[in-house]
């Protein structure tokens, strides 16, 4: 991203590398939860906490590009209330802090790898992060590796990001190690939202580790 670019979802989606994402992140922390979050109605983070709780999920749960946290507020809001974060961005990590929802919180590329030992997880969710410039794929070994043999995955996929990034030939590929596979399909943005962004959809993966 240029340095001027405004943070913004357009510049999100346009990110290249994770140094891209530390970033526009480190410049958009401050402003995401009332100038993007509020006033584009970000519905995501709820609707996965809604969808992991209503799956069966819960115990101790890892928050995956937490960023500024609205995740933890909405599991909490649910009752799971034993969860960490994770989060390439610092600044992001430092707005959800604040919030005291979340036990730990630790910057780490989710892509590079997690300060975390095997199946230490009962839950994985993660909102917004699988998504155009952002996580592809790949990262889903790392999150099967942190949760525990019967966990549950909760993961947004922008619908864009699942195709161009091959989820489907990924999610196919696991099918060893993984059950229960289910793709809801959402709307990311609620009835208020306006712009370019406000009828973006994607799937929550829903699947628990064999
Ligand atoms: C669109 S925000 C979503 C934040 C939050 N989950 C939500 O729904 O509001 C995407 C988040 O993914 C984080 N992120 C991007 N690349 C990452 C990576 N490689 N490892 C960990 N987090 C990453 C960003 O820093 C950012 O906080």
């Amino acid at each position: 991203m240029c340095a001027k670019s405004k943070p913004d979802l357009d510049a999100a989606y346009a990110l290249k590398t994770p140094e891209d994402s530390r970033r526009l992140y480190a410049a958009w922390a401050e402003t995401y939860d009332a100038g993007f979050a509020e006033a584009s109605d970000y519905v995501l983070p709820k609707k996965v906490a809604e969808q992991f709780v209503d799956a069966g999920g819960g115990g101790a749960v890892l928050d995956i590009g937490a960023g500024t946290g609205l995740c933890g507020q909405a599991l909490a809001v649910l009752g799971v209330t034993q969860v960490d974060g994770t989060d390439i961005s610092p600044e992001m990590l430092e707005v959800a802090q604040k919030k005291r929802v979340y036990s730990t919180l630790f910057t780490a590329d989710v892509t590079l790898g997690l300060p975390v030992s095997d199946g230490h997880y009962d839950g994985v969710v993660s909102s917004g992060t699988f998504t155009n410039g952002h996580v592809g794929p790949g990262a889903l070994d790392e999150l099967l590796r942190v949760t525990r043999a019967g966990g549950l995955l909760a993961l947004s996929i922008n619908g864009v990001h699942f195709e161009t990034w091959g989820f489907a030939q990924k999610l196919d590929a696991l099918a060893g190690q993984i059950v229960d596979l289910r793709l809801p399909e959402i709307r990311f943005y609620g009835a208020h939202a306006t712009g370019a962004h406000k009828d973006d959809t994607g799937y929550v993966a829903l699947f628990r580790k064999r």
